[in-house]
């Protein structure tokens, strides 16, 4: 049914597509900020924190290098500002934060004392739950910092994530890491004598010339550090820069592995991990616990066909949704500290609500390998031609009580996911994927 594999992976849906200052959703996102939660809601906290060290060149995200450190504090103080406001907010002060999430760029450059104010003011300002899972992502050299890991555990930090990405040092050197390897076993022996139980990795597969024996010696490095979880992600091209797709071109950097070849190097990497007695928890995400992060979860909706969970967007380029609306808040630094020292809303680009606001349930089914039959509604908004092509291919299989992607099905979860789409946003989605085909280095801040 498929054949060609689907180049983005979404995180995000409904798909952002509007500018704020000029759609209707605006007026009904500012009317949800102001209405309580509703009960059957469960949210998450997402901080973003957009400052790294250096740009590794595969990356898409909207990341700052700033080598004046001064701004870090002139971006704590807009965020601490940002925090508050977004709990005083009618919306923010009736919920129950279930999850917090620090992701960036690198949230771990900013000094100890500027993440202490942080974390007070998220404490200060949010009913947290009493199991509150609070995850923090960094770059290998600066949280392998001990002040740094001290003061994260001492604020309930339960879960650390660094991008650790290949044991390859040809490659590490080609993507301008700016972490070492000896960074990557500094921070994990450090953050396991503190006494941190949850390290999750991200490693990336498809690399440049990547064979099947490169991704064995990777695994090998990987299952013998022993994370607890690691996202394996399928590395995308839209973000190298033109020198670096040049220099693939005239073969001084290797090229990208073929379709076939990178489907077996997935496959292989599942074996591995799975033989090893990581659970495949969702898409891209291994775990040594039967369960997906209560990050994901939240992020994608709430799991397995749900789709009332919400995130609180706070930072720069910070991504969130709330009744049944995506939002992005300003994308530029300088704009988004600017905007928030003169009180203004920051909030840039907003999604189109669905018709069928169920249909968010239905589009993440592919993220958590499983939809369960009690999301009957979820479940409607997938049409029945669909699901029968899925089963009849071998992608999709059904129990007594959800309906599950198989390991051959695993192969072609971006495809799936565009498939579940409503009509509108997959011509928003194809829009997107023509302009990133045709601009090399194009950064578009995840999906
Ligand atoms: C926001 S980064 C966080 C980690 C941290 N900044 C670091 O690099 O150590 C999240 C992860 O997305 C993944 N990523 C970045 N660029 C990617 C790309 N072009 N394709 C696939 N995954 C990518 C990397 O594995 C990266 O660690
Ligand atoms: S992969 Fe991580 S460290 Fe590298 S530029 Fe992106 S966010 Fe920064």
């Amino acid at each position: 049914m498929y054949n060609n594999y689907f180049p983005v992976t979404y995180y995000f849906y409904p798909l952002l597509d509007l500018g704020f200052d000029v759609c209707a959703e605006s007026q009904n996102f500012l009317q949800a900020l102001d209405t309580p939660t509703p009960g059957n809601v469960e949210t998450l906290l997402y901080v973003h924190i957009p400052y790294c060290q250096d740009l590794c060149r595969f990356c898409p995200f909207h990341v700052r290098v700033d080598k004046d450190f001064s701004v870090y504090e002139r971006y704590t103080n807009a965020l601490c500002t940002d925090l508050k406001q977004t709990a005083e907010s009618t919306r923010g002060a009736s919920s129950t934060i279930q999850a917090v999430y620090f992701g960036g760029g690198s949230p771990s450059v900013l000094s100890a004392e500027q993440l202490r104010r942080i974390f007070e003011t998220i404490y200060a300002s949010f009913t947290l739950a009493p199991d509150v899972e609070i995850s923090f992502e960094g770059e290998p050299k600066s949280l392998g910092d001990p002040a740094r890991l001290e003061l994260l555990r001492e604020m309930r930090v339960s879960r650390l994530s660094f991008g650790l990405q290949t044991y390859n040092q040809n490659l590490r050197e080609a993507f301008n890491i700016s972490a070492t390897l000896d960074d990557v076993e500094n921070v994990t022996r450090r953050a396991r004598d503190i006494g941190f139980d949850e390290i999750n990795v991200d490693m990336m597969y498809n690399l440049p010339g990547q064979t099947l024996a490169d991704l064995d010696r990777d695994i090998e490095h990987l299952l013998a550090d022993g994370y607890d979880s690691i996202d394996y992600y399928n590395l995308h091209y839209f973000a190298f820069p033109p020198k670096f797709k040049r220099e693939m071109a005239t073969g001084k950097i290797p090229a990208k592995p073929s379709e076939p070849v990178m489907l077996a190097l997935f496959e292989q990497l599942r074996a591995g991990l799975s033989a090893a007695g990581y659970v495949n928890v969702a898409d891209q995400v291994y775990s040594r616990k039967p369960a997906v992060c209560e990050y994901f979860r939240l992020l994608w909706a709430g799991g397995y066909g749900e789709h009332r969970a919400e995130t609180l967007a706070v930072g720069s380029s910070a991504r969130g949704y709330i009744d049944g609306v995506a939002y992005m808040k300003y994308g530029n630094v300088n704009r988004y500290m600017d905007g928030i020292e003169k009180g203004e809303n920051t909030v840039e680009k907003i999604s189109r609500r669905l018709s069928r606001p169920e249909n968010r349930g239905a589009v993440m089914f592919p993220k958590f390998l499983s939809i369960k039959k009690q999301h009957d509604a979820a479940l409607q908004t997938i049409p029945k031609s669909l699901l029968a092509q899925w089963t009849e291919h071998g992608y999709v299989y059904e129990t007594a009580t959800e309906y599950r992607i198989s390991e051959r099905g695993k192969l072609w979860t971006n495809n799936m996911t565009t498939d579940l789409f409503e009509a509108v946003q997959r011509e928003i989605g194809d829009r997107a994927v023509i302009a990133l085909s045709e601009k090399a280095g194009t950064r578009t801040g995840t999906f």
